[in-house]
């Protein structure tokens, strides 16, 4: 049973983990995983509703003949654990990638998220940049970053340094720091391509207004650095609602010594706003 299979019982887990931490509202967020050589061929026998090829609306070459599960468009987090057969589906990129088919799963008439433009040009880009490590692109509507996106200035710096600030383990789990990107129609491949160039030095990108992408090795980096993020947002949502200013902080010096301490370079520009 395909169900059965480790990598499946991992994307389950994570979005039932996902929609309990609140942050899959109805049919909000979007998770996919770049499926290992060996979990393709265990998983070939299973494969039983080959669609036909349908356009990405994106180019990623670099992803031809991989297979990829994700979510489907409309479905709700809450829905995967008890129905996954209708809720995710395992998709196979062509050999120009530029189109996709089903080859499991997503059982009458599902297709895959609206937001399959971005994460395949996020998967592209993490192929290259992490030597092929990064498997894991999970998108969550995450209630305390959406908010502060109304309140802080849209600037990778600016959001980088306060979300440090809120945690001391923050800079030692993005020390690369977040990226941003300003409001955009959701949904294609103009905001993939936008997020995907912030994915080259970033592994968290947050959507003005919308929500979070976080790129990982496994869905447990992937959650947990989401995790980190969103909580880090919310100790700043009660911080700035208690007073206008902090009495201490987390210092640059701190940050300079956890760097050492942790033995990570974080990102120079977080300390330049
Ligand atoms: P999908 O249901 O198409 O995945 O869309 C949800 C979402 O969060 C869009 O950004
Ligand atoms: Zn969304």
């Amino acid at each position: 049973m395909i169900l059965e299979l480790d990598y499946i019982k991992g994307f389950i887990r994570m979005a039932t983990d996902g929609f309990n931490k609140g942050w899959h509202e109805r049919n909000g967020g979007n998770l996919s995983y770049r499926m290992k050589p060996e979990e393709v061929e265990e998983s070939r026998i299973y494969f039983d509703s080959i669609g036909k090829w349908v356009n990405i609306d994106a180019d990623v070459p670099s992803l031809a003949g991989e297979y990829f599960i994700v979510t489907g468009s409309g479905k709700y987090f809450h829905n995967i654990e008890s129905n996954p057969i209708e809720s995710i589906g395992i998709i196979q990129i062509d050999d120009s990638g530029r189109r996709y088919r089903i080859v499991w799963g997503l059982n009458n008439g599902g297709i895959p998220t609206s937001e399959l433009p971005t994460h395949l040009l996020n998967h592209a880009i993490k192929k290259r940049v992490t030597n092929n490590m990064h498997r894991v692109i999970y998108h969550a509507h995450t209630t305390n970053i959406i908010a502060l996106t109304f309140i802080i200035p849209l600037k990778d710096e600016v959001f980088t340094r306060q979300l440090w600030e809120m945690a001391t383990e923050c800079p030692v789990v993005f020390p690369e720091g977040v990226g941003v990107v300003p409001w955009m129609v959701p949904g294609g491949s103009a905001i993939g391509i936008e997020t995907s160039k912030l994915m080259e030095k970033y592994n968290v990108v947050i959507w003005a207004h919308h929500g979070t992408f976080c790129s990982g090795v496994s869905f447990d980096l992937a959650f947990g650095l989401m995790d980190t993020v969103e909580k880090s947002g919310e100790i700043l949502v009660k911080v700035l609602s208690m007073s206008n200013t902090k009495l201490q902080t987390i210092t640059e010096e701190n940050l300079h010594d956890l760097a050492n301490a942790f033995k990570v370079d974080l990102n120079v520009n977080a300390f330049e706003i």
